[in-house]
């Protein structure tokens, strides 16, 4: 019998698309195993935070990088995310550990510490992951590689209203501004800059809801295994 490969699904796209809530659910439907590299760069963040290092001071950051332990534990649809030990899944989520994210993340050295760990989860297939770079860094040859993404103010708006639920408010136009300074660190950086790889699926989901994005996509995905899923 024909063995199955393991489909591996890339999406990239800025923050506040909706990327991580879709990747998730898909991976939660289909079975396969969801990566959430941003987190991984948040825990680099909040560790550098922690210790008070100022976030524009890559030096200070590329020292105590043989001190930071992170490890990503993939749970089905979930995951867990560790710092030294310790789930950090509720503190990497603030505004502040947001911006220390996209900090770290435009440091080569950085990039460089969480590319071998970000590999090896794609090496076996079955995966969903989520990020910047992995459909033109990571993983440039996965069967399936998407850039969602939209306005600017729709991505501000929906962050806006899930702060409000979260119980954790913050005025609309801070978030529209930290909203349009990270994609400009996203995308202006010198190293692995946000942009969708030239054979990806651009999907601007402005005037669709998480759930029409997420049929879009199983679609996607479901078409590819059709095609490509069997060894030929
Ligand atoms: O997806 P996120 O918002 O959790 O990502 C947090 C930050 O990490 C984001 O500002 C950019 C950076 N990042 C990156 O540079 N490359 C990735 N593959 C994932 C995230």
């Amino acid at each position: 019998m024909e063995k199955k490969r393991r489909i591996r699904v890339a999406i990239d796209g800025p923050g506040g698309a909706g990327k991580s809530s879709v990747a998730r659910e898909v991976a939660k439907r289909r079975g396969l195993i969801y990566v959430d590299t941003g987190a991984m760069y948040r825990a680099v963040g909040l560790f550098v935070a922690r210790r008070g290092i100022a976030s524009d001071d890559a030096e200070a950051i590329i020292e105590c990088l043989p001190e930071i332990d992170i490890a990503f534990i993939p749970d089905g649809d979930r995951g867990v995310m560790t710092l030294c030990g310790e789930d950090v899944g509720g503190q990497i989520r603030t505004p502040e550990a947001s911006l220390y994210a996209s900090a770290v993340s435009q440091i080569p050295e950085v990039r460089e510490a969480l590319l071998d760990m970000q590999r090896k989860f794609a090496s076996g297939g079955g995966v969903v992951m989520d990020g910047r770079d992995i459909g033109t860094v990571i993983i440039p040859d996965a069967e399936l590689k998407l850039f969602i993404t939209a306005s600017p103010e729709v991505r501000a708006k929906r962050r806006f209203l899930e702060l409000e639920e979260k119980g954790t408010p913050q005025p609309y136009e801070e978030v529209l501004a930290d909203i349009i300074k990270r994609d400009k660190n996203d995308s202006e950086r010198a190293i692995a800059p946000l942009r969708p790889a030239e054979d990806s699926i651009v999907f601007v989901n402005d005037e669709y809801d998480l759930e029409q994005t997420i049929c879009y996509v199983l679609g996607l995905i479901d078409a590819t295994d059709h095609i490509y899923g069997r060894k030929s």
